[in-house]
């Protein structure tokens, strides 16, 4: 019902008297005030007015479940939207969905994580209202060892998302960082519960830095927003909507023919490749990287001319 009425609201140009909502979704004056004030509180400007009715107001960035799933043009994933003020993380809370039964394609969002995770044991910024702290639960059917294409196919779609909503260009710095201007915008997330030969469940957390406007100390010169880029405000259940669209295009693509079906789109956009680089490991070493391999792994080749094949981990590109 709630939908419903704001979906009325949000197709109406001006008031609506709480009688005329009341006859056209079939509901009482009464039960209309009530999901009236729930809108409100989550965030929702809904101005009454006597002898007028109700009107919804422009709102800057309402995120809510309703809110990315209206409209959402998808089979699987975000048929389940669940939407938290605050949680630790976001990962953490679709793991413990994931290991109470839920369903592929269930996304959690948040307004704020507290906890939030990077890679490699890292603190993810995550303040309230600011970004797009999002977890999707895949169930692919695939061996351990290739849940890291999954990522792949995240960095993709947040890439396009981007330019979808925005029609702003972006690069995913390998394997899955997404940059604009030099500077970090997206960084991806992916955890399994998988036994020695199959997944079980992957959990793929992303964070999108969407109207932040100051940045702590230590991330002013590597991170950036995309309100910065686009000089506006933008809204995140847009981006959330987009990202979810582009990931079933690409994750559909991906496991019916494999990593190979969006090698292309992927090397398209890795600005890592033709750049020297930084292979941060037990053994690090410097080199020029060359190509992304079928399997989605990067080539790197050393001074010596020695190919090194990179499957994960941490890839800095001198000067970015
Ligand atoms: C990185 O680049 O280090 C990865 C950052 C991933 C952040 C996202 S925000 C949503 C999800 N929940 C988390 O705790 N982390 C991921």
């Amino acid at each position: 019902m709630k939908n419903k009425l704001l979906e009325l609201l949000k197709t109406t140009n001006g008031y609506l008297s709480g009688e005329n909502i009341g006859e056209l979704l079939g509901v009482s004056r009464t039960a209309v005030w009530k999901y009236i004030k729930i809108l409100r509180e989550e965030g929702y400007n809904i101005q009454a007015v006597t002898n007028k009715g109700y009107c919804l107001m422009p709102t800057d960035d309402v995120l809510s479940s309703i809110e990315v799933k209206l409209g959402l043009n998808t089979k699987t994933i975000g048929t389940q939207v669940i939407y938290f003020d605050t949680v630790d993380s976001t990962n953490n809370k679709l793991r413990l969905l994931a290991l109470e039964g839920a369903a592929e394609g269930t996304v959690v969002i948040a307004d704020e994580q507290l906890g939030g995770k990077g890679r490699r044991g890292h603190v993810w910024s995550s303040p309230k209202g600011t970004g797009l702290w999002m977890s999707v639960l895949l169930k692919p059917n695939i061996a351990p060892q290739e849940a890291s294409r999954i990522t792949l196919v995240a960095g993709l779609s947040v890439c396009q998302a981007i330019n979808d909503v925005l029609g702003i260009n972006s690069g995913i710095k390998w394997p899955n960082d997404i940059i604009i201007d030099g500077k970090k915008v997206c960084g991806i997330l992916t955890e399994m519960n998988a036994q020695i030969n199959n997944v079980e469940f992957v959990v793929v957390g992303i964070g999108v830095n969407v109207n932040t406007d100051i940045f702590p100390e230590e991330l002013k010169d590597i991170a950036v927003s995309l309100s910065q880029i686009a000089g506006v405000k933008v809204k995140r259940s847009k981006i959330a909507r987009a990202i979810i669209e582009r990931l079933e295009q690409n994750y559909n693509k991906y496991t019916q023919k494999g990593f190979l079906s969006v090698k292309e789109e992927y090397e398209n956009r890795c600005i890592t490749i033709n750049k020297n680089v930084k292979v941060i490991s037990k053994d690090g070493f410097n080199g020029r990287a060359i190509a992304i391999n079928d399997d989605g792994e990067l080539i790197v080749e050393k001074a010596d001319g020695e190919r090194v094949t990179v499957f994960s981990g941490e890839v800095s590109i001198r000067g970015v």
